[in-house]
């Protein structure tokens, strides 16, 4: 059953039918508990109430089905104007984006000229921009323009999965780089062949090229609500003398809000994913193919 409706939620929010109806419907659905609202105040209002308890934030503009120069143009501007509004208000954020919502299913000259002025706006401003990774075939797309704009820009990371056979290679070439990476389990539906199916495997691999790019000497962004997972990394940076300078721990939006806050108070670097804007559908889906248990939260809210 569990398995079945991962599949549902997979497919669902690849579909453009229901990224449509959702769009109508607005955030009642239930979204609003992982998606901070539709328009930037609303984003940064969010990040300001995580700000207060200690919680440093990365905002992203939700938008990833881009069909046109100009819809990806149009998302680069929104990444702009997110930058901006963090560095008006002064709130403790940095920014996260897809590089499909800025052309790189179009072309990828244009992603990576969107890219730029992005970077450039950031660099104004004091600020850094992580790629986030999409599926299995943006993956070295994404790669090969993170490693172009690494040359020319140090406020840029990446992110990388460690669901994917190829991941413990790339951490390892990344290490060339310098590159400041957020390491994941993984989101998307992928075929055996290329990703490890079972959860000890994926596991085992997270904490693997944790180790690898700590030790390595590089800044690692440890995103993950699973209590083992981030055990093992205090028990590795005590063992290892690792400054807490030298990581976050960093989770989403309305997920695992106490084991958030406690690891402030144990005086951890805490960063929170903030997604927001009106396509947040196909987030949602993702949130709710990795916790089918979700659903019964949100059919409680269309019932009251
Ligand atoms: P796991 O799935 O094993 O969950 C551990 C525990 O966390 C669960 O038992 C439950 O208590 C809680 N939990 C996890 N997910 C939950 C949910 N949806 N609702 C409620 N509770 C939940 N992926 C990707 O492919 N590309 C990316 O760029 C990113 N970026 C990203 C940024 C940040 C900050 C985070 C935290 C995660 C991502 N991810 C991602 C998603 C990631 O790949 C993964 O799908 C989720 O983090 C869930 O995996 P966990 O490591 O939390 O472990």
């Amino acid at each position: 059953m569990e398995l079945l409706l991962k599949g549902v939620f997979q497919a669902l929010g690849k579909s453009t039918f229901a990224h449509r109806m959702a769009k109508k419907y607005g955030l009642r659905l239930g979204a609003a508990r992982f998606v901070a609202g539709e328009t930037i105040r609303q984003s940064i209002d969010a990040v300001g109430r995580l700000n207060a308890d200690g919680r440093m934030a990365t905002l992203d503009h939700l938008g990833e089905f881009v069909t046109s120069g100009e819809e990806a143009e149009r998302s680069a501007d929104m990444c702009l104007q997110t930058l901006d509004a963090i560095a008006e208000s002064g709130v403790l954020s940095n920014l996260s984006l897809k590089l499909s919502s800025l052309g790189l299913d179009i072309d990828r000259e244009l992603c990576a000229r969107n890219m730029k002025r992005i970077l450039d706006r950031a660099r104004e401003h004091g600020n850094f921009v992580r790629i986030d990774m999409e599926d299995s075939a943006h993956c070295q797309p994404a790669l090969d323009i993170y490693r172009s704009l690494r040359r020319e820009y140090d406020n840029v990371g990446i992110v990388l999965q460690a669901y994917l056979f190829r991941t413990e290679e790339d951490v390892k070439e990344m290490h060339a780089l310098k590159a400041n990476l957020r390491l994941v389990k993984g989101a998307y539906k992928e075929p055996p062949g290329i990703a490890f199916a079972s959860k000890k495997d994926v596991d085992d691999n997270l904490k693997r090229i944790i180790c690898l790019h700590l030790l390595n000497g590089n800044y690692t962004a440890v995103a993950s609500h699973d209590e083992a997972i981030i055990d093992y990394t205090k028990r590795l940076v005590s063992e290892e003398g690792i400054s807490r300078e030298a990581f976050e721990f960093q989770m989403l939006y309305g997920i695992c809000e106490d084991l958030q806050k406690r690891l402030v108070r144990e005086g951890y670097r805490v960063r929170i994913y903030v997604p927001f804007g009106i396509d947040w559908f196909g987030y949602f889906m993702r949130r709710l193919a990795e916790r089918p248990a979700n659903v019964w939260f949100v059919l409680r809210n269309l019932l009251n």
